[in-house]
């Protein structure tokens, strides 16, 4: 398994660009089982969790060309075109979902379109039990027979059906699984207490763009009248990543540096951007993006994770790299997931003074961390030890750094031109 080498102690500085968002490719991409005809994406990020949903949808039948510049009006990202108009099958199989839970997408659109969805159950992960009881109600509201068993949950429908559908928690897929099986459902669907990411909304975009009949995608009350069948999307570009844009903005402000983050919408960041502010980082928006300047030692602030708008927990373990050398006590508290703190024992290694007391970690700031080997446990997890590394004084080894490569596109690349020392070590499996 490869890891990531890094000589921590210098001021990153220069310019960023951010990719697609990771979050908002995958449910698209598992949106292409709805519509007959032509879809064509852009931006795409190129990242494992994307190879992953490339592989289950060419298992389930889809004609997948990943095009070059041409026709595409000077496109960034991977750019496919994705055609589905036979479905060769209708299951999920447990290899490809157990390496991303987010195949668990697949469900609501295959059970829309094609009256039957078999999904391996995804399981729990590191950060924690990820259950899809949610999803599974939704679509049971929608008339569907739902049954699991051997690891593998079956839904079927003749046809859906629209019906109200309170979620007891704003999930994000789970809104988004139940969106996408309204869009082809007989009736009108309300979804209340919707998760109001904007890659929800980025999800809306490209389903009204295939004919679906969406409003309210954003806000916690999303409602879809059902149509016959849906049509190519012709040409969509993927929202830009906004926890990546966070990741490197609070780049700047751990190694005392400067780096202007292109392309991102600061309006997705809006609770990053004023926790930077509230501890002393200059936030300046700019027409293209958002540029990150370190103004001295940081303050201590608390910080509570919530579902849009609130403060992103997928941005929790980098603003805790943050907090560990900040100038007082800070507290961070993790409502969405309940063990999204394996992080925190990898940061003390590193010299941060931690401690953690159930959904709240208790944040001492010290005046520096020093390199050493530690072991990434998560996606996110992981990109809070590359900036703890880049902050550090001497060399930190970060093992297991595939959880990296599921959602930072050329993160070595980026933060090498950036001016961080920072190699890959290719290790043969
Ligand atoms: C999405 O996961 C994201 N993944 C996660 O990003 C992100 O952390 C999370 O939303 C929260 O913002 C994708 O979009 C692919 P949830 P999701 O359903 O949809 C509970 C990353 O780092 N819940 O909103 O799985 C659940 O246990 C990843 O990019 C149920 O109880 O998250 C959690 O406590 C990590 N039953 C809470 O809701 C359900 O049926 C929020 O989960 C569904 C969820």
């Amino acid at each position: 398994m490869d890891k990531i080498l890094i000589k921590g102690g210098r001021p990153l500085k220069g310019d960023v660009t951010v990719s697609g968002a990771k979050n908002a490719a995958l449910p698209i991409l598992a949106a292409t089982l709805l519509g007959m005809g032509t879809h064509r994406i852009a931006n795409i990020p190129k990242l494992m969790d994307v190879a992953t949903i490339k592989r289950l949808l060419i298992h389930l039948g889809a004609v997948i060309t990943e095009d070059g510049p041409d026709g595409w009006e000077g496109q960034s990202g991977l750019r496919w075109t994705v055609r589905m108009s036979e479905l060769a099958r209708c299951d999920a199989p447990y290899e490809l979902v157990k390496t991303m839970r987010a195949s668990v997408l697949v469900l609501g659109p295959l059970a829309a379109r094609f009256g039957e969805a078999r999904v391996s159950l995804p399981g729990g992960c590191a950060i924690g039990a990820r259950p899809i009881n949610l999803h599974l109600m939704g679509l049971e509201k929608m008339g569907a027979e739902i049954k699991i068993e051997h690891g593998v949950v079956t839904v079927k429908a003749k046809r859906l059906k629209g019906a109200r559908i309170y979620l007891d928690l704003a999930s994000v897929t789970g809104t988004e699984n139940l969106m996408m099986a309204a869009t082809l459902a007989d009736g009108v669907t309300v979804i209340e207490n919707a998760a109001r990411e904007p890659e929800v909304a980025d999800l809306a975009q490209f389903l009204i763009r295939c004919g679906a009949q969406i409003s309210g995608a954003g806000t916690d009350v999303i409602t879809v009248d059902g149509v016959e069948s849906l049509n190519g999307s012709g040409t969509h570009r993927i929202m830009p990543d906004r926890i990546e844009a966070g990741t490197y903005l609070t780049a700047a402000a751990i190694t005392g540096g400067e780096i202007f983050v292109r392309g991102c919408n600061p309006r997705h960041l809006d609770a990053v951007l004023l926790k930077l502010r509230e501890i002393g980082v200059e936030i300046r928006e700019e027409s293209d993006g958002v540029r990150a300047t370190a103004k001295g030692r940081i303050g201590a602030v608390d910080i509570k994770t919530l579902p849009y708008p609130g403060f992103p927990t997928d941005m929790q373990a980098q603003i805790m790299a943050l907090m560990a050398l900040s100038d007082g006590l800070s507290v961070i508290t993790e409502t969405v997931f309940e063990n999204r703190f394996t992080h925190v024992a990898e940061l003390k290694r590193m010299g941060a003074d931690i401690h953690v007391e159930g959904r709240n970690a208790i944040i001492k700031g010290v005046r520096r961390l020093s390199g050493a080997p530690v072991m990434a446990s998560d996606l996110r997890a992981s990109a809070c030890l590359v900036l703890a590394g880049l902050a550090a004084e001497g060399e930190t080894e970060i093992s297991r750094v595939y959880h990296l490569d599921r959602g930072y596109e050329g993160i070595e690349q980026k933060f090498s031109n950036l001016g961080g020392e920072i190699t890959r070590i290719r290790q043969t499996p």
